[in-house]
This record gives structure tokens, sequence and C-alpha cells, in this order.
């Protein structure tokens, strides 16, 4: 209750003070924000994947915004040598205007991402684009571009089917996040209460890693991280093995044995750092942009926990940093 009438009066508050809270889950206005951010990060053995804040867009203009300003997040983790990648929005490169200029758009960075040995990964949006994304990643595949991934969210009841027909054009070239999912989808389409969904992304790392996935395990949920970590133990996966499993695919650049965590920007650090310190690989979501407002509102209303993060950051100012 308490935190939820805090989100309520935040939402209330001037631009500014928006944007003193959000500096622990958004790096910045600017690419340089962003490079500054994982620059302190890297002490903490953390990797990353760039995100430019903006989702769903009005005209074909404003994808070649984002085409271009990934060309220069890539060029600027190359020059500054960061341990990163890219994750994209597809909607943000026009698929809901123009499908077929939308997926050239996405071509064009992963061509481009691929010749610096650097990896793609499409995130997930709402259940309008989950189908073309795949398709997305199995046509460029196709292509012979094998630097590209997708994120399946266990809420969806289509997930498990997902993976194996994935595991079936992809083989051991599959390449996941996998988390809850973030888009509140409808019953008939997705699992709604908080332990469905729980057990449904436990479903899917369990089956995606059995499958002989790469799996990026995306989530905060301790009992999620404890069960992962209990899979991949059976799996005898973890720091230090060379990945087992007999169906994986062959060692890749940038990634870990098989899997890595990845966490949001600002959120559960004390339990990312401890995965790191344990030897696990961890990565970690830094979104950076002008649209850094929209976000951050969007992140108050969604996780209503926040209100007690901003309680905190009120009380113990020097706290609020990532
Ligand atoms: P849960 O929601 O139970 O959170 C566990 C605890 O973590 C909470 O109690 C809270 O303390 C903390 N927490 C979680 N999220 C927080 C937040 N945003 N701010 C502050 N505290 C928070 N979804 C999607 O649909 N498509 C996508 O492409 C992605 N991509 C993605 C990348 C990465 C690296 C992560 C970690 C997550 C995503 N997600 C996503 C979001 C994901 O689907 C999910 O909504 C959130 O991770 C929250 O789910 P948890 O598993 O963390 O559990």
């Amino acid at each position: 209750m308490l935190s939820k009438l805090i989100v309520a009066m935040t939402l209330r508050m001037p631009k500014w003070f928006v944007r003193w809270v959000s500096r622990r889950y958004v790096a910045g206005s600017t690419l340089d924000d962003a490079v500054r951010v994982m620059k302190r990060l890297e002490a903490e053995d953390a990797c990353f994947t760039i995100d430019v804040l903006g989702e769903e867009i009005s005209t074909m203009d404003e994808a070649n915004y984002f085409l271009e300003e990934y060309v220069r997040v890539m060029n600027s983790i190359v020059e500054h040598d960061i341990d990163a990648n890219l994750s994209i929005k597809p909607t943000a490169f026009g698929l809901l205007i123009d499908e077929a200029k939308g997926f050239e758009n996405i071509e064009s960075l992963v061509r481009q991402a691929a010749e610096h040995d650097m990896f793609v990964r499409l995130d997930m949006e709402d259940h309008r684009v989950t189908t073309e994304t795949i398709q997305i990643v199995l046509k460029l595949h196709e292509k012979g571009l094998t630097n590209v991934g997708t994120v399946l969210q266990g809420r969806l009841h289509r997930t498990l089917d997902d993976i194996t027909n994935v595991e079936t054009g992809l083989g051991p070239m599959a390449d996941y996040r996998i988390c809850k999912g973030i888009y509140l989808e409808p019953e008939n389409i997705a699992y709604t209460s908080r332990g469905d969904i729980r057990k449904a992304t436990n479903d899917a790392i369990k089956e995606a890693l059995a499958k002989g996935a790469y799996v990026g395990i995306a989530s905060h949920d301790q009992p999620v991280v404890d069960f992962s970590l209990k899979t991949l133990n059976e799996l005898k996966m973890g720091p230090g093995h060379l990945d087992p499993r007999s169906n994986a695919g062959a060692e890749r650049k940038g990634k870990g044995p098989g899997y890595e965590f990845q966490m949001l920007l600002g959120v559960c650090g004390p339990l990312r750092r401890k995965l790191a310190k344990q030897g696990h690989r961890t990565r970690v979501y830094i979104p950076y942009g002008e649209m850094w407002y929209e976000y951050s509102i969007r992140r108050l209303q969604e996780n209503p926990t926040i209100g007690l993060q901003v309680a905190k950051a009120f009380l113990m100012p020097w706290s609020n940093r990532p």
C-alpha cells in the first residue's frame, strides 16, 4: 500500500525528481552516460547489453534514428573495448509499420554487428509481435547471420512449443534470453498468477538448457535463480566448466559456458554480485536515451515495489545509484 502511494506521488512530481529517482535504473540520456556506467560496473565482473530507449514508432524515419544510434553504440563498444552486446526492440525498427522494411533495418544492424563478432538480442515485446520476432531470428540464421537471438517469456503458454520449434530450425545455435515477460497478457494466452508465471519460467529455462540452447537467465526472483542453479548443477554446468552438453553449440565469443545470468541496471545488485563472485557470467541490461522519462514512468507503474526504493533514495540519497 505504502509503496503504491509513493509511486502515485512520484508520478505527480516534476521531471527533475523522476530523473533523480530513475538514475539508478537508467544510465542517462546519452551514449557517453552509458559508457561511463559500464566502465564503473566492469569492476564488478559484469558484462553488458545496451538498450537505446524507445519502442513502437509511428514513422519509418524514427526507425532510421534507432538504426544509426545502434551503429554508434556498436562502434563505441569496440572503441572502448567493453564486453557488451546489443538489445533491440523490433518495433523500434519499424516491424509494425512495414514488416519488410523493419526486417531490412534489423538485418542491416545484425550484419554490421557480425563484422565485429557482436551479438544482437531481439527483445520480446507484446504478443502482437511474438511470432514475427521469432521468424526474424530464424530468417537471419538462414541467411548465415548467427549472431542473433531472441527472448522468450515464461508467462506465455506457447513458450515451450517455441523452444521446440526454434530448436528444430537452429539446433545448437539457438540462443535465448528467458524471462517472465513484462507485458500483462490476456489469460487465454498467458499465465496470470505469480506462482504459475514463476513455474512456467522455470520450466522454460530447464527445457531450453536440456535442448542444448545458450540460455540467458533473466530474473531477479530468488526462487527462479535458485531453480536455475539447481538445474545447472544437475546438468553439470557451471563456473569453470566447459559446457558439457553433447547437444550444445560451440563456445561463442562474449558468452558463458552455455548460460549466463542477466539483470536490469539498478535491480538486485547484491544478488548479481554474489553470482559473479561464484564465477557465473553476469550481464547487466543498460538502458539509456532521450526517452528516459517515459521508460522511468513505465517502470514505476509496472513495479509498485519501486515505491520503497524511492523512499529509500529519499532517506538515504547516497544509496541511489546502480
Ligand atoms: P519479479 O517480478 O518477481 O521480481 C523479483 C524482485 O526483483 C522484485 O521483488 C523486485 O525487488 C525486483 N525487481 C524486478 N524487476 C524490477 C524492476 N523493473 N525495478 C526494480 N526492481 C525490480 N521482459 C520482456 O517482456 N521482454 C524482454 O525482452 C525482457 N528483457 C529483459 C532483460 C533482462 C536482462 C531482464 C532482467 C528482464 C527482462 N524483461 C523482459 C523483464 C522480465 O520479463 C520481468 O518482467 C522482470 O525481470 C521482473 O521479473 P523477475 O523474474 O525479476 O521477478
